[in-house]
């Protein structure tokens, strides 16, 4: 499964690529907000630390508005996917990028008609926000899967990205049902990482070793 970083954050960005565990980046405005820098600026530092897909998301709600910010997103970096929210504008916008060879990924997914028919539109990317699902009431990871299903059915050049993501557990529902891709705060790769029987065996392996030295 590849492993996105959802975040904006530079040193964030720089530690999880140090690990050598990145294969992409995804961003959102709120996200972009936190970091009070220039969006472009802040996109570029992101693709030459990543060299892997850095999603940047349009504001314009517009069809037109969205293809001319696309298109400028775009220029920053080959890196560059555009994110566009699941409206019919952003259908109409994201058929019109995939003509024009721009990558989209179509965020706000919430139900398997919307992901069908952002397959359908052309997007590279959809993202299903599990985590939004489950605060009301839902089972956020029920449209991941079916997601999953969708492209894995039809044949779609798309990927899903298990977005939303709050807790170690949904990584391991997205691996155990294939999910190509799920982004994730940094501070859930760092619980990944941790397990306290394998600090408590790094001790006692230790310890038994400086025993026997002495
Ligand atoms: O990539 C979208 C994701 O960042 C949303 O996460 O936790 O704000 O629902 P959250």
């Amino acid at each position: 499964m590849k492993i996105f970083l959802d975040t904006a954050n530079v040193n964030e960005i720089k530690k999880a690529c140090d690990m050598g565990m990145v294969d992409g980046v995804t961003t959102n405005p709120s996200l972009v907000a936190k970091e009070k820098k220039d969006f472009k600026k802040l996109i570029k530092e992101i693709c030459n630390i990543v060299k892997a897909p850095v999603s940047a998301e349009v504001i314009s709600l517009e069809e037109s508005g969205m293809i001319k910010e696309a298109i400028e997103l775009s220029k920053i970096s080959e890196h560059v996917v555009v994110k566009i929210p699941f409206t019919l504008d952003g259908l109409k916008a994201t058929r019109k990028l995939k003509e024009k060879n721009i990558n989209v990924n179509m965020t706000l997914i919430f139900s398997l008609n919307q992901a069908l028919l952002a397959c359908k539109a052309g997007a590279r990317y959809i993202s299903p926000f599990v985590g939004r699902l489950d605060d009301i009431g839902y089972n956020g990871f029920d449209l991941a899967i079916d997601c999953q299903n969708l492209i894995d059915n039809y044949g779609y050049d798309c990927e899903v990205i298990a977005a939303s993501i709050r807790n170690p557990n949904h990584v391991i529902t997205a691996i155990n049902n294939g999910i190509d891709i799920s982004t994730l705060p940094y501070s859930i790769l760092e619980q990944m990482m941790k397990h306290p029987l394998t600090d408590i065996g790094i001790e006692k392996f230790l310890s038994d070793w400086k025993k026997s030295q002495n």
